[in-house]
C-alpha cells in the first residue's frame, strides 16, 4: 500500500528519494515526504531535515530544495489508514527530539496503549498516525546504537510492518525491520537502498535481498547485517533481479496503464514461454513441485484471491471443472479466512496474486497452509511473499504492473490457469488428440489478443459516446461471466462510472428493473450453444429501451442487427474467448476514464499491493 525508500552511499540522497517514490507512487499516493541529515556530509549530521506533503510525489518534489544535501536518508509514500490525509500525518515521523526518523507501512494495532504510555513519559506527538508510535519508541529505548533500539521497540507492537529508521547520530546507518509487509535491500558498489518494492531499487542495483517476516536489516553504504529479533544472525541470499528499467518506464505510452494494455501479447507469450509441451501434449510446470502421483490424486481446485487476480481464478475454476473436469471453487480471501474453512485432503489451494503481497489473500494461505492444506501460488512478483510461502507455483511472468488497475498480469494469470488446467486435464480424461488441439489453441493466443487491440480506435470513439453514462451493467455467460465482472471493475475503478457485472441470465432476476435509456449494457456474447440464450437477453433489454454494447465473434451479423455499437472480435475457439474479450473492455474503461479526465494510472483512494487488510 504506502511506499519505502531508503538510501545510504555517496550521492546526494534526496534526489535518489524522491526518485524512489516516484517509482513507488503506485503502491499509495495521498502524500509523501523524505528525511535527510541536516549537514552537508555524514559526519555532521546530527539533525535531521524532514519535508513532508499531502498530494502526489510532484508536490513533495517542489517541496525539496534540489540542492538538499545529506547522503542517506528516508522516504515514504502514503495511503492513509489511520489519520486524514495532511502533512503532519505523511511519514517520516519523528521522535520528539527530531533525531530520530522514522517510515512505516502496515498497521500498529496496539498504538493507542503505547502512545499513551509514551506521552506519559513525555513524548510530543504531532500526528493521528499509528505509525508515530515507532520513532518514540525508538527514543525510548535509544542508548547509542539505533538497531538495538529498533528491536527494543519492535517488541512492543502488535500488528503489521516494514520499517526503516535512521538517526542523526548515526550518519550513514539505516535499519529496517519486517513484519508483513515487504521490504527488499538493494545492494549497490558503495551505496545501499531500502525500498518495500524492486521498481525503486532498479536504477542502482539488480543485486537484491528480500527480507523474511522478523528480520531486522541494519545498513551502511559498503555493509549490511541481518539478524532476527533476538540478534541471531541471518544468512543473506542475494537474487538477481531481471526486471529491466525500461519496463517500468512508460516507453511512450501516455499512461502506464495503456502501455500494459498493450503489452498483452508479450506478457502472454512469456507466461506460455517454455511450457507448451507439444511432445507429451501437456504443460510443463517445473515451479509445481509436485510428482505426477501427486497430481493425479488432486480431486478439487480452490483458488484464494482477491479482486482482479479472484476473476482469473473464476475463469480458471470454470475451465478446470468443464476441461480438466475437476470440481473448482474460486473464494474470496478475506471471506475465506475468517469463515472456519475445512481444509479437505486431495485439494488443491491456489493463492492467486500479481503483487504476491496483498494481505487478505497471504493470510488465507496462512490460514489453509496452518490447516495442512499445500498451496500453489500464481504470482507476478518474483520473490514476493506469497510466491516465497506458497508450497510451490507458477510465475506468470507479465513482467512489472504499474498502473494500479490491473490489465497485463489477469491476462497471464489466465495463460497460467490454462497450463495448469491442460496438466491436469491430460492426467485425466483428456486424450493426446485433444491436448494438441487445447494447445495450439493457446499458442495462437497471443496473435488472436494483438488483433483484438487493433480495435482501438473504434472502442476509442464508442467510450467517447458513452463516457457520460452513469450506470452500466457487463453482462456474461460461462466463462464470459467473470470477464463481465472484470470489466465492470475496470470501468468503475478507474472511471468512477458504477458498473455491475451479472450473469446475463440472472438480469431476468432483478437487475432489469435497472433497465433504461440511460443504463446501457455490455454483452459479452460466447460463440458457443450460449450464444442465443445471450441474444434473447439481448433482446430483453433492447424491448426495455436499454442500449446495447455487444461484443461477439467478427461476422456475428445477428448480434450486429440487434447491438447499438458491436465489437467484432478475433475468432477463437470458446474456451479461449476470455483472452480475445478482456483486451477491448480494459480499452473501453481506459477510453473512458480518459474522456472524462480521470487519473488513470492512480485512481482516487486505491493502491496498488494492498498489504492491509
Ligand atoms: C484491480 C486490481 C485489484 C487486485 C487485488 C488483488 O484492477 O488490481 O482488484 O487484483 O487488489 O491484488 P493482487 O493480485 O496483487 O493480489
Amino acid at each position: 500500500m504506502c511506499g519505502i525508500v531508503g538510501y545510504t552511499g555517496p550521492r546526494q540522497a534526496s534526489r535518489i528519494l524522491v526518485e524512489g517514490l516516484k517509482r513507488l507512487e503506485y503502491r499509495g499516493y495521498d502524500s509523501a515526504g523524505i528525511a535527510v541529515p541536516k549537514d552537508a556530509t555524514q559526519d555532521e549530521g546530527k539533525t535531521l531535515v524532514v519535508i513532508k506533503k499531502k498530494g502526489k510525489i510532484a508536490e513533495l518534489r517542489k517541496a525539496v530544495p534540489k540542492d538538499l544535501p545529506g547522503n542517506f536518508g528516508i522516504g515514504h509514500t502514503r495511503w492513509a489508514t489511520h489519520g486524514g490525509v495532511t502533512d503532519a500525518n505523511a511519514h517520516p515521523h519523528v521522535d520528539s527530539s527530531g533525531k530520530i526518523a522514522i517510515v512505516h507501512n502496515g498497521i500498529i494495532e496496539n498504538y493507542i496503549p503505547l502512545k499513551e504510555m509514551l506521552e506519559k513519559e513525555g513524548a510530543i506527538f504531532r500526528s493521528e498516525t499509528d505509525s508515530e508510535v515507532i520513532a518514540h519508541l525508538v527514543a525510548y529505548h535509544y542508548d547509542g546504537d539505533l538497531e538495538t533500539a529498533l528491536k527494543a521497540a519492535l517488541r512492543h507492537l502488535k500488528g503489521t510492518y516494514g520499517i526503516a529508521a535512521v538517526h542523526a547520530d548515526e550518519p550513514g546507518r539505516i535499519v529496517g525491520a519486517r513484519n508483513g509487509s515487504p521490504l527488499v535491500l538493494g545492494v549497490g558498489d558503495g551505496e545501499m537502498l531500502l525500498a518495500s518494492d524492486v521498481t525503486a531499487l532498479l536504477t542502482y542495483t539488480t543485486s537484491v535481498v528480500y527480507l523474511n517476516d522478523g528480520e531486522v536489516v541494519s545498513m551502511t553504504p559498503t555493509e549490511f547485517r541481518i539478524s532476527d529479533r533476538d540478534d541471531r544472525a541471518v544468512d543473506p541470499e542475494i537474487d538477481l533481479v531481471t526486471w529491466k528499467l525500461d519496463a517500468i518506464e512508460k516507453g511512450g505510452f501516455s499512461t502506464y496503464m495503456e502501455k500494459e494494455i498493450f503489452e498483452q501479447p508479450e506478457s502472454i507469450e512469456r507466461a506460455l514461454t517454455g511450457r507448451m509441451d507439444f511432445e507429451y501434449c501437456s504443460a510443463k510446470l517445473g515451479g509445481l513441485d509436485m510428482s505426477k502421483k501427486e497430481l493425479h490424486a488432486i480431486e478439487r481446485i480452490r483458488v484464494i484471491a482477491a479482486g482482479t487476480s479472484w476473476h482469473a481464478g473464476l475463469v480458471g475454476c470454470q475451465l478446470m471443472e468443464s476441461v480438466a473436469r475437476l470440481p473448482g471453487q474460486a473464494e474470496l480471501a478475506s471471506e475465506l479466512r475468517y469463515r472456519n474453512p475445512v481444509v479437505e485432503p486431495n485439494s488443491l489451494y491456489i493463492a492467486a496474486s500479481q503483487s504476491g503481497e496483498t494481505a487478505d489473500t497471504l493470510y488465507a494461505m496462512r490460514e489453509i497452509q496452518r490447516r495442512g492444506g499445500s498451496v500453489l501460488g500464481i504470482c507476478n512478483v518474483v520473490g514476493s511473499t506469497i510466491a516465497r510461502e506458497s508450497d510451490g507455483g507458477i510465475y506468470v511472468h507479465s513482467g512489472p504492473e504499474i498502473a494500479v488497475a490491473s490489465t497485463k498480469a489477469f491476462t497471464s494469470q489466465l495463460a497460467a490457469f490454462y497450463l495448469l488446467t491442460l496438466s491436469l486435464a491430460r492426467l485425466h480424461d483428456m486424450s493426446h488428440h485433444e491436448g494438441e488441439r487445447f494447445l495450439t489453441d493457446l499458442k495462437a493466443i497471443p496473435a488472436a489478443v494483438r488483433r483484438s487491440l487493433l480495435l482501438r480506435d473504434s472502442i476509442q470513439e464508442i467510450a467517447k459516446r458513452y463516457a457520460r453514462f452513469g450506470d452500466f451493467l457487463f453482462l456474461g455467460r460461462g466463462l464470459l461471466y467473470p470477464i463481465a465482472l472484470e470489466g465492470a471493475l475496470k470501468l468503475k475503478e478507474i472511471s468512477y462510472i458504477h458498473a455491475e457485472g451479472y450473469a446475463s441470465g440472472e438480469i431476468k432476476h432483478g437487475p432489469i428493473a435497472l433497465i433504461s435509456p440511460d443504463t446501457p449494457s455490455v454483452f459479452l456474447v460466447p460463440n458457443d450453444h450460449l450464444r442465443e440464450k445471450t441474444i434473447s437477453n439481448m433482446k430483453e433489454i433492447k424491448a426495455r429501451g436499454g442500449p446495447i454494447i455487444a461484443l461477439a465473434e467478427e461476422g456475428d451479423e445477428l448480434v450486429a442487427s440487434i447491438a447499438d455499437d458491436y465489437i467484432p472480435l478475433p475468432k477463437v475457439d470458446t474456451r479461449f474467448q476470455p483472452f480475445v474479450m478482456m483486451p477491448p473492455l480494459q480499452l473501453f474503461a481506459y477510453f473512458c476514464a480518459l474522456e472524462l479526465g480521470r487519473d488513470i494510472d492512480q485512481p482516487r483512494n486505491l493502491a496498488k499491493s494492498v498489504t492491509v487488510e
